[in-house]
């Protein structure tokens, strides 16, 4: 289905890598003006320079998300600069290995500083724009790893979880405001996110663990974004939207090569 979303403001965190700049082409592609959000500043103009050098509109605008001074005032520039924000995706993440003899007190919260407060902080500091124009649509990526756990993953899977929950709560306290918020949950997904998987390691979980004999892409994360932002989704909120090749459905599955 192919989404309109012209003149339309759609803000994305993690702009510079991996989902979140394709998601960045797709939306921009789809007539959004997208406002590229990444802690490495070059990677975000990039992101924006390849977006408007092929026809579309995009801004790119460093910042870290878990630092509460940095969101608010890039709430703000993206509204100068754009006049509106009617969508926030949060694609930013960190997605570190650990148990709880190898997860450190700092380990934890800076993994929760990223995949937890940065949704806390920047639903937060997006809700008084979108309450003022009316509406608008909130859509965090979590993963399926918020409701079914892995060994060694404590930090990530809990706090994920807890990201989730938010999206849950934001969704029921502000649908009378025309706000919805929801959640994507990918499986493995080939982004530079999982560069230091081996090789091995990536095939055994797509043989024995994915029911579907498929690498997902970061394409698939971003058509669901689409559809998620826009009017063909208008009844849903609050949902987790599991995108995994059939892994969360699953308790045991058995391959045919095994
Ligand atoms: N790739 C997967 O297999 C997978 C699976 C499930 C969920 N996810 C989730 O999808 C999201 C995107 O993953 P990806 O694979 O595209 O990752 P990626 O590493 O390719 O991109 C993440 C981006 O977030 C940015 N970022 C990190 N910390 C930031 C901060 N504090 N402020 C602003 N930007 C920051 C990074 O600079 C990077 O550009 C993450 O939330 C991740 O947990 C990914």
């Amino acid at each position: 289905m192919k989404h309109d979303f012209t003149g339309k403001t759609v803000a994305i965190t993690g702009g510079g890598s991996g989902i979140g700049k394709l998601s960045c082409q797709r939306f921009a592609e789809a007539g959004a003006k997208v406002a590229v959000i990444d802690i490495n500043g070059t990677t975000a103009k990039q992101t924006a320079e390849e977006i408007t050098k092929a026809g579309f509109t995009a801004s790119a605008f460093q910042a870290d998300i878990t630092d509460e001074n940095a969101v608010i005032e890039t709430f703000k520039a993206i509204h100068d600069c754009f006049g509106s924000i009617d969508v926030l995706f949060n694609q930013a993440g960190i997605s570190p290995m650990g148990t709880l003899e190898t997860t450190s007190y700092e380990d934890l919260k800076k993994v929760f500083a990223i995949d937890t407060f940065s949704v806390f902080l920047t639903c937060k500091y997006v809700l008084p724009y979108m309450k003022q124009q009316g509406g608008g649509t909130i859509i965090n990526t979590i993963g399926t790893y918020a409701f079914r756990y892995v060994q060694n993953k404590l930090g990530y899977c809990s706090s994920k979880a807890a990201a989730l929950s938010i999206t849950k709560s934001v969704a029921v306290d502000y649908a009378r405001d025309h706000i919805r918020c929801n959640a994507i949950c990918p499986g493995y997904v080939d982004t530079p996110l999982n560069k230091d998987v081996p090789a091995d390691r990536r095939d055994r979980y797509l043989d024995r663990i994915q029911p579907m004999d498929y690498l997902i892409k970061a394409e698939d994360i971003a058509q669901t974004a689409l559809y998620l932002a826009s009017d063909a989704s208008y009844a849903i909120t609050g949902q987790a939207i599991v995108v995994d090749g059939g892994t969360e459905a699953t308790l045991i599955y058995t391959s045919p090569n095994q």
